[in-house]
């Protein structure tokens, strides 16, 4: 059968340029009709024009059949989700059959029909002619339809099958989404061109391959001819400065619009430079997904993403793992990202069974392959965003790379070529990696990397650069550990920075779970939440991570000294004259001056305001501030910021009057023993605390859990925590003595194990407040990071709706997370607090809190510490599987925390760095209760 064939299509057209043509085309998108069958086994007569179809369902083109109500999404990473026997596939192979009947203009002759993608192998007939069939789910395909068009009514048809041999060819990691997901159209157009366009020294040379004549009106280009080069003063193109001219190639029978960036790639020593200047990507990896329409993807949804992703100093994109709609690419070239373009080609599957019968080695599919190389290469070749090709994803090795490399180079010469997946980097001009750890990217950045068995393999890679093309697991709460790789990045000229993994959590729109993941359709075989893994939630809400990347890819960095601020511009292409700079000076949080701030245009030293006299914690806080709307955001959008204390911090935070201490007194209330101290009272039995200040409350007692993240599930570290029972602490009372306060000594230690925590309590009445000091003192030999050292607390639900506080935020921040986390003085709801990870975890500690006001009290640390607040347990987090599995229930629950394990990024990657593992020690944490 056709589908089970290596050959990539039958009866299209050579591959061409995606251009803006003034050719007449045909939108043929819209409502087709539409048959599903769960098999191939349906006759084709549906093909004939004079079918009857009215008994047929219609469905939206483009989309895909399984997010309306045929058949059901199925998530995996790397596996299969079909036996390996290529190029054979199973008889049960998800079918659709498309009908759409359009009326030719009056005068109208010839013209080719153009699929922009259909997953996986599609076949089309115009007027019961079969046109042919083809492979390359994101990759157009073109047909003849000229000598089948006739006057009037029309019926196009094409029947799309879910598995074919390609699919072998396309396991990249996400849902499994068939359809005719991209535009259709008829289109008179035939031209193609290649444009030549690049820069040195304030010139560009310009010329180009194809037929008709160019010109440039802005640059008095003006008909040149095919292979005729002319130079010319110009600005450059940069993602920072994305300067487009406007040109047009004017054909016999069209005319075509194009827009020319004029930019060079080049790699001298080792180092990747652009217009002759190092190139340091700020990436991320970008899958096409919409919560509801998978990859048919919104034209609006693809310029949120640019404009989302310019916002957040993000300065490159990696179409992870296949070429996007070609609009999104232009959106690039206008608005400014580097791109690296990858081909639709990933066998990761095959991984699973030692890579026996890879189709990169496999000469039958060596066709295939090229054939999907030449297509992106082809449709994507003029746009200055792209400065890479990339061979794909995850496909071993194998002869058939070497063929789409060799025909790459001999086609496009001007970028390097790209491939992670083989480490001997034979056919490729960059050394590419996913995940390695912070050692390892410095070891490659000294260039001491472990070498090679091949010595001129060896030789060859370690003069070229470096790029981690997917680093920073975006999975959950994280990633950790991103300021320690920037670092690296900006050490070593050797590096070219990295991409993201990644943008976007696939989470699909559900009616129950609120957001899908994979097991959710009950697929038999799935990979769960690994398909939630973006720095977006799945409506483009930013999630922590975006906001601490935006902070650590800041083009702007600013050094404080005694009085003066250092501005470095750390643009690579432009200098600081886009932007303003305003001082803030705050105590306590509260602003008390603001003043702007003139910075020289390539940055240096500048003089800081004199720090107004008076107590309380100074910060100064500059911030860079774009001066004029871009096209990508508005006058007055913050790109950068730094932060100072005026005063050193930790400040000695002491009680403020000489203590009046009291003794607690005797009381029996609700036929209960009580002790009271100021204003709490202490159940006698277990002295815990019971009323606060007139609110009920129960604890504050220790606790060493959090509801693990996926990077502690994942890394591993959460079995251990199981295993060891840090979720079912007991707590037992070893002591009550009452004297100038109230002492409880206690042992807090999990069932199975003789591992534990002296944890002793004191309290004593200060002025109109309590203060605590828990004295922690671990017993046994606790050999691995803890989740947490905290307190927690409950309270009414209710009694508590909103919280302030001083210290940082507005947004969660652990021990390697939370850059983006200012110190000052915010304000937010229960609600707020939580961060509305898909699969619900750990989230939302505010950090280096000075003090919280709950409204029933307020909290004080000494100097600081961290804060969560919750409508659910730790525990309950931690069942939880899908968001609107958490309600809230009938206390608040208050976490005041000493410490945090780090996050890290171990569900792909390092994790949290040896400096920021929470380790069991004796240690003493003091606070102060204080009435609001
Ligand atoms: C990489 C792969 C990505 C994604 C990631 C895990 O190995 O290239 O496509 O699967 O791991 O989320």
């Amino acid at each position: 059968m056709d589908l089970e064939t290596f050959a990539p299509g039958s009866g299209l057209l050579e591959p061409r340029a995606a251009l803006r043509s003034d050719a007449p085309a045909l939108d043929l998108n819209g409502t087709w009709r539409f048959r599903f069958s769960q098999s191939v086994n349906v006759h084709e007569d549906f093909a004939e024009p004079s079918f009857d179809d009215s008994d047929w369902d219609s469905l939206p083109v483009p989309s895909h059949w399984n997010l309306h109500g045929h058949g059901a999404p199925a998530y995996t990473n790397v596996d299969f989700p079909i036996p390996i026997d290529p190029p054979r596939v199973p008889d049960e192979n998800p079918t659709g059959d498309y009908r759409r009947v359009f009326d030719l203009p009056e005068g109208w002759t010839g013209g080719r029909l153009r699929f922009e993608g259909a997953e996986s192998f599609a076949r089309v007939w115009l007027n019961g002619h079969e046109l042919g069939f083809w492979t390359g789910s994101r990759l157009p395909a073109e047909f003849d339809a000229g000598p089948y068009l006739r006057p009037g009514r029309n019926v196009l048809a094409v029947r799309v099958h879910q598995w074919s041999a390609a699919t072998y060819l396309e396991d990249q990691d996400m849902w499994w989404l068939p359809g005719i997901f991209r535009d259709v159209t008829l289109t008179r157009s035939s031209a193609d061109v290649f444009v030549h366009a690049s820069y040195a020294d304030g010139r560009g040379t310009l010329s180009f391959e194809g037929e008709g004549t160019l010109s440039v009106p802005e640059l008095g280009v003006a008909d040149l001819a095919p292979g005729t080069e002319v130079s010319v003063e110009v600005e450059p193109w940069t993602a920072e400065t994305p300067r487009l001219y406007d040109a047009v190639v004017t054909f016999p029978e069209e005319t075509v619009r194009l827009r020319i960036g004029f930019r060079t790639i080049s790699i001298v020593d080792g180092v990747l430079l652009a217009n002759g200047r190092p190139l340091l990507f700020k990436g991320v990896n970008r899958h096409e997904f919409h919560p509801e329409h998978g990859r048919a993807v919104p034209y609006e949804t693809m310029r949120e993403d640019v404009l989302l992703m310019k916002r957040h100093n993000v300065n490159a994109v990696r179409t992870s793992h296949y070429p996007p709609h070609p609009d999104f690419l232009d959106l690039c070239d206008e608005l400014g990202l580097w791109v690296i373009d990858e081909c639709d080609l990933e066998t990761h599957g095959f991984g699973e069974v030692g890579w026996r019968a890879n189709p990169t080695d496999d000469p039958r599919y060596a066709d295939a392959l090229l054939d999907r190389m030449r297509r992106m290469v082809e449709r994507d070749k003029n746009h200055p965003s792209i400065i890479m090709w990339s061979l794909g994803n995850e496909a071993g090795v194998g002869r058939n790379l070497a063929v789409m490399a060799d025909w790459t180079r001999s086609r496009d010469s001007s970028r390097p070529i790209h491939y992670e997946g083989d480490r001997s980097c034979a056919h490729t001009d960059v050394y590419s990696r996913m995940y390695a750890s912070h050692a390892e990217v410095e070891a490659i950045g000294r260039r001491e990397e472990a070498p090679l068995d091949d010595p001129a393999l060896d030789e060859r890679r370690r003069g070229m650069p470096f790029m981690q093309c997917e680093y920073a697991h975006a999975m959950g709460n994280g990633p950790g550990g991103l300021a320690e790789y920037q670092e690296l990045f900006e050490r070593y000229p050797r590096l070219a920075g990295g991409f993201i993994w990644e943008w976007i959590d696939h989470g699909l729109a559900h009616p129950t779970y609120e957001y899908a993941y994979g097991g959710d359709y009950g697929e038999p075989v799935h990979d769960s939440n690994f398909v939630i893994d973006g720095l977006v939630f799945p409506d483009r809400t930013p999630s922590p991570g975006l906001h601490d990347l935006k902070k650590v890819f800041e083009p702007v960095r600013f050094e404080f000294g005694d009085g003066v601020v250092r501005v470095v511009n750390g643009h690579g292409f432009r200098d600081l004259s886009h932007l303003d700079f305003v001082v803030t000076v705050e105590a306590d949080g509260e602003t008390v001056a603001e003043h702007r701030l003139t910075v020289p245009a390539e940055g240096g030293e500048v003089k800081l305001p004199p720090p107004p006299a008076g107590d309380g914690e100074l910060w100064v806080t500059v911030r860079a501030v774009l001066a004029a709307d871009q096209p990508w955001a508005a006058a007055g959008h913050e790109v950068a910021w730094g932060q100072a204390p005026l005063k050193p911090f930790p400040s000695p935070v002491e009680p403020a009057a000489p203590a009046v201490v009291s003794a607690p007194a005797r009381a029996v209330l609700d036929g209960r023993e009580h002790h009271v101290l100021g204003d709490a009272e202490f159940d006698a039995a277990t002295g815990r605390l019971v009323r606060l200040f007139g609110t009920e409350v129960e604890g504050p007692r220790l606790d060493l859990w959090r509801a693990p993240t996926d990077n502690d599930t994942y890394g591993g570290l959460a079995g251990k925590w199981r295993r060891l029972g840090l979720h079912r602490l007991t707590h037992r009372v070893d002591g009550i003595e009452a004297g100038d306060g109230l002492t409880v000594r206690t042992r807090v230690a999990p069932a199975v194990t003789d591992l534990g925590m002296r944890a002793t309590y004191t309290w004593t009445a200060v002025g109109g407040g309590l203060e605590l000091t828990v004295d922690i003192e671990p017993e046994g030999d606790w050999t691995d990071p803890i989740p947490r050292v905290g307190l927690n607390m409950t309270l009414p639900a209710g009694t508590v709706e909103h919280v302030t506080w001083f210290g940082r935020g507005p947004g969660e921040a652990y021990p390697d997370t939370g850059m983006s986390a200012r110190v000052g003085r915010w304000r937010a709801s229960i609600d707020e607090l939580q961060i509305p990870y898909v699969f619900p975890q750990e989230n939302g500690h505010r950090a280096d809190v000075r003090w919280a006001d709950f409204g029933a009290f307020k909290v004080r640390g000494y100097p600081v510490f961290g804060l969560t607040a919750r409508p659910w347990s730790a525990a309950e987090l931690d069942r939880a599987r899908h968001r609107p599995d958490l309600v809230p229930g009938d206390r608040l629950h208050i976490g005041l925390d000493l410490a945090q394990q780090g996050i890290g990024t171990a569900t792909c990657g390092p994790g949290a760095l040896p400096a920021y593992d929470l380790r069991a020690g004796r240690t003493t944490f003091r606070l102060r209760f204080e009435p609001s």
